[in-house]
């Protein structure tokens, strides 16, 4: 069977990563999640306090990161290595999301992970999840999937996953930086967080994990088909 690409765009903290790294392992397909590289990128401006207005600064910062995925044998995930350091804890940080969707929105950083992404995709046999993914990435993908849920359970699962590590936090810090962050990711000029034409909506407020997972895999069982 010919190996498809999967696209999965939407609004912030909808549970995208969970649900494409559970439907790639279901078939076997190289997971990626697109917003780990800005995050990782976000991460080197902050530890080498690049100027987010300096144009010049931001291309040579660029050509100093070397991104890379790389399957860790323990918990199966395919984690974002940054110059050779394992940067999925750190890229997680407060400090990090507050600063990423500005990044994110910079046309020299979106150039060079856009690149990066389809050159990974380029196989095909693979799940990837983002903003831009199905409109700008890779438009031709087989399946797209736009997933969105409400803004209280949003808030409510970002706010569960962020309270271990930072145990001060409220939930009204929580829906402030989602907000801001979905405002900002769906109003920049590039490629900004919107459905494609064809996509196929999972609005998952009300669903579980399973349930979900068996609906995007019936789409996907369906077009690998064809
Ligand atoms: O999926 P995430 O929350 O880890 O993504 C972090 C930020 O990266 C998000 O606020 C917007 C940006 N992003 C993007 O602009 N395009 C993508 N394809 C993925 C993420």
């Amino acid at each position: 069977m010919k190996p498809i690409i999967i696209t999965v765009d939407g609004w912030s903290s909808c549970g995208k990563s969970t649900m494409a790294r559970q439907l790639a392992r279901e078939l076997s397909y190289v997971f990626i999640d697109s917003g780990a590289m800005y995050r990782a990128i976000t991460l080197f401006f902050i530890r080498h306090q690049v100027d987010l207005n300096d144009p010049q600064s931001i291309v040579a910062a660029l050509s100093k990161i070397q991104l890379a995925f790389h399957l860790n044998p323990i918990n199966g995930n395919n984690e974002i290595w940054m110059n050779g350091e394992n940067v999925e804890a750190s890229i997680r940080e407060m400090s990090v999301a507050q600063m990423v969707s500005q990044v994110a929105a910079i046309k020299e950083v979106r150039a060079f992970a856009v690149a990066q992404q389809q050159q990974i995709g380029s196989n095909k046999g693979i799940v990837m999840d983002g903003r831009d993914i199905g409109t700008a990435v890779f438009p031709e993908a087989e399946l797209k999937i736009f997933m969105t849920a409400s803004i209280p359970v949003r808030v409510q699962r970002r706010y569960q996953e962020l309270l271990p590590k930072h145990p001060q936090i409220t939930m009204e810090e929580v829906k402030e930086n989602l907000e801001n962050r979905d405002y900002l990711d769906s109003t920049r000029s590039i490629s900004p967080l919107r459905k494609a034409e064809d996509a196929m909506v999972l609005d998952n407020s009300h669903l579980t994990q399973e349930e979900q997972l068996a609906l995007a895999l019936s789409w996907a069982r369906e077009k690998i088909n064809h």
